[in-house]
C-alpha cells in the first residue's frame, strides 16, 4: 500500500461521506412512445428542470421501455431524437443535468437481468400496467420484465428521489422493495430511493376522456391529447372541444365535473397554483378554457422556438447526448460492479 491509496475500509468511508455531501441525485425517464404531451410536461419535464441546479439530475429517454409492446423501428428512432430535444427545449441545462439516451448505457441491460434475479414472478404479475396490457400468449417478455429494468435505470445513480407523475408509485414501490431485498439478501449496495410525486397535476386527463390519463402513445391526431409541439392554433382548438358538463357551475370537483377540473388543474399547475383557488377567479366555462389556452400557449411557445433551433443542428444534439452517455456511464459503472461483487460474479 502507498501513501496515496487509503486502505479499502477509509476508501469506502470516503465514498460514503461524498455522497453523504454531495447534492441530492435525482434520477427519472421518459419512454419515446409518442410525442410528449402537456402531461408529460406538467407532470414530470417542467419538474426536472425545476429543480436542477440544487439537484444532481440524470434524466434519460427510455428508449429500452419503449420496445415493450410492438414498435416501429423509424418512429422510434425520430422519437428518441424528438424527447432528447425538447428535454434540452424545455431548458435541461447539460452544466447540471446528465442527459442521455439509456441504450447508450449498457450498465442498465446488465443491472436489469441482475435484478431480474431478486424480484419474484408474483410482484411483477401484479403491475398494474402488466395486468391492463399484458398477460397474452403473445405479450413481449419484457413488458413482464419491465419494471426490473426500470429498478436498475434507478438504482445504478444511488439515486435518493424519483420525481415522475401520478402513474409511477407501484414501480418505484417494486425498485424500493427490490433494492432492499438486494441489500438484505447479499450486501449492502444500493441506495433506497423515493418517490417524488408532483403535487399538482400529477394525472393531467385526456380532454375528451376526463376520466383517463392524457397518454402520449394516443394515436398522433388524437383530438383530446395536447402535445407539446402542437401549434397554438391546434392546442386553442383542442381545449375548446374539451368535454365540460352542464351544471354551468365553476367548481374543483374533480369527481363530479372531470372535463373542468381537468382544466382547472391544468392552469393551477402552471399558475403554481391550488385548483381550488383557481376555480373561484372564473364565472363561465368559456372562460376558463380562454384562460387555460392562453396559459398552455404562453408556456409552450419559448419551448418550440428552441425545440426548433435544436432540431436544425442535430449534429449537436447529438453531441450533448454522447457526452450524457459518457457521464452516466462513469456513474453508473461503480454501483454495478458493487451489485455485480455482492452477487458473486467473479
Ligand atoms: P410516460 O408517458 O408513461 O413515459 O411517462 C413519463 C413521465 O410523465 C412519467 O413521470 C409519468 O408519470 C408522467 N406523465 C405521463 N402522462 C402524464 C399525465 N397525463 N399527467 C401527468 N404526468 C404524466
Ligand atoms: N416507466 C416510466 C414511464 O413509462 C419511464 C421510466 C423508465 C422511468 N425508467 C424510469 C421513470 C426511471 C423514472 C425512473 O412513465
Amino acid at each position: 500500500m502507498t501513501m496515496t491509496e487509503p486502505p479499502l475500509a477509509t476508501a469506502e468511508a470516503t465514498a460514503r461521506l461524498d455522497a453523504l455531501l454531495r447534492p441530492p441525485r435525482v434520477v427519472s425517464g421518459i419512454t419515446p412512445s409518442g410525442s410528449l404531451t402537456l402531461g408529460n410536461y406538467l407532470g414530470a419535464l417542467r419538474r426536472f428542470v425545476d429543480g436542477q441546479t440544487s439537484q444532481q439530475g440524470f434524466f434519460f429517454i427510455a428508449d429500452l421501455h419503449a420496445t415493450t409492446t410492438e414498435h416501429d423501428p423509424a418512429r422510434l428512432r425520430e422519437l428518441t431524437l424528438e424527447t432528447a430535444g425538447l428535454f434540452f427545449a424545455a431548458g435541461l441545462d447539460a452544466r447540471y443535468s446528465t442527459v442521455f439516451v439509456q441504450s447508450h448505457v449498457p450498465a442498465h441491460v446488465e443491472l436489469a437481468y441482475l435484478l431480474e434475479s431478486t424480484a419474484y414472478v408474483g410482484e411483477l404479475s401484479r403491475m398494474i400496467q402488466f395486468k391492463e396490457k399484458g398477460g397474452r400468449p403473445r405479450t413481449r417478455a419484457s413488458l413482464f420484465t419491465y419494471p426490473c429494468l426500470m429498478a436498475a435505470d434507478i438504482l445504478l445513480y444511488e439515486t435518493q428521489t424519483v420525481p415522475v407523475g401520478g402513474d409511477q408509485d407501484q414501480h418505484v414501490e417494486l425498485c424500493r422493495d427490490v433494492a432492499q431485498r438486494f441489500n438484505r439478501e447479499y450486501a449492502d449496495t444500493f441506495v433506497v430511493p423515493r418517490l417524488d410525486k408532483a403535487a399538482l397535476a400529477a394525472r393531467v386527463a385526456d380532454l375528451l376522456l376526463p376520466t383517463s390519463k392524457m397518454s402520449k402513445s394516443a394515436p398522433p391526431a388524437a383530438p383530446g391529447v395536447v402535445r407539446m409541439l402542437d401549434s397554438p392554433d391546434t392546442i386553442r382548438r383542442k381545449i375548446a372541444r374539451a368535454v365540460t358538463d352542464s351544471r354551468a357551475q365553476v367548481r374543483y370537483d374533480p369527481v363530479t365535473q372531470p372535463g373542468l377540473s381537468n382544466l382547472l388543474d391544468i392552469i393551477a399547475a402552471i399558475t403554481h397554483q391550488s385548483p381550488h383557488h383557481v376555480a373561484t377567479g372564473f364565472s363561465s366555462y368559456a372562460d376558463v378554457k380562454r384562460s387555460c389556452t392562453d396559459h398552455v400557449v404562453e408556456m409552450l411557445v419559448p419551448v418550440q422556438r428552441r425545440y426548433a433551433e435544436l432540431a436544425r443542428d442535430r449534429g449537436h444534439l447529438v453531441s450533448l447526448l454522447d457526452t450524457g452517455a459518457a457521464e452516466a456511464r462513469a456513474t453508473a459503472a461503480p454501483v454495478l460492479t458493487r451489485a455485480r461483487d455482492a452477487m458473486g460474479l467473479v
